[in-house]
């Protein structure tokens, strides 16, 4: 059972947290003492965050309108403060810790772009966008957008992105960062489940439900090294179960192991 709109809105609401307040003091001083290898993974992964966090705020301002329901709308916008939100957190990350130049957002984001793995600005830069301008033309349903948005983008490419961050931060190094990339991480599971309800309006033929899981497999590699195989293996075992208990693969397929992951 998957719940309504309301629940997600009234969930939205009560989950929100405020990206400027959290201290990154500590994270700020103890960065440049990580060790080289470290620091160099961490910086894709938050430079990535950076960049998709920006471009899914942006591109889901058409989802909105096409919700159609009012109720579905509303929780779009929810989502969408969460993801300016995100945004405006990894922003202050590139600013304190990546070198990027605090003042000129323009020059702090060209800064940024040049950290992360071409494949991952693919989907974000190219693939999202073309999907948004679709919903917004008229040329493909809300449906076609959520399933790459929430479903391969948030479901499988940022899930992986903020398992990895976790993994690395778990010893505490980086305090701050490792709150706000759970607060993250806990709005974004709400999305998703949203993704998951909105699915349930599809057309059973349409194409780009039909390649969910081959998506999903094709996208899990985007971040490069910066991901490690078995976190890849993990976050697509959970994209296989939610598209199975939405029913869009057979249960049996759900538990079956992928011999690529990315
Ligand atoms: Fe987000
Ligand atoms: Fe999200």
């Amino acid at each position: 059972m998957i719940a309504g709109p309301r629940y997600f809105a009234a969930l939205a609401a009560r989950l929100r947290w405020d990206a400027d307040t959290l201290d990154l003091t500590a994270d700020a001083e103890s960065w440049s003492a990580l060790d080289p290898a470290r620091r160099s993974r961490l910086t894709v992964l938050l430079a990535g965050f950076c960049i998709a966090e920006s471009r899914v705020a942006d591109e889901l301002a058409p989802f909105e309108p096409a919700a159609k329901d009012p109720a579905m709308a509303a929780v779009f916008a929810a989502q969408r403060a969460d993801e300016r939100r995100h945004y405006r957190l990894f922003d202050r990350i590139a600013a304190l810790m990546l070198g990027a130049p605090p003042g000129d957002p323009g020059s702090r984001r060209r800064f940024v772009r040049a950290l992360v793995p071409p494949p991952l600005l693919d989907l974000f830069e190219r693939r999202l966008p073309e999907t948004a301008s679709a919903l917004s033309g008229g040329r493909a349903e809300l449906v076609d957008a959520v399933a790459l948005y929430h479903l391969i983008l948030e479901g499988v490419v940022l899930s992986a992105g903020q398992h990895a961050l976790l993994a690395e931060l778990g010893d505490g190094a980086l305090p701050g960062v490792r709150r706000g990339v759970e607060l993250v991480e806990r709005d974004e599971r709400w999305h998703v489940g949203f993704g998951l309800r909105c699915m349930l309006a599809r057309d059973p033929g349409s194409a780009s439900v039909l390649t969910l899981l081959e998506e999903g497999q094709a996208a899990i590699g985007a971040w490069g090294p910066a991901v490690s195989a078995e976190i890849r293996s993990r976050v697509l075992a959970q994209h296989r179960r939610r598209l199975a208990a939405i029913g869009l693969i057979p249960e049996a397929r759900a538990h079956a192991t992928v011999g690529r992951s990315g």
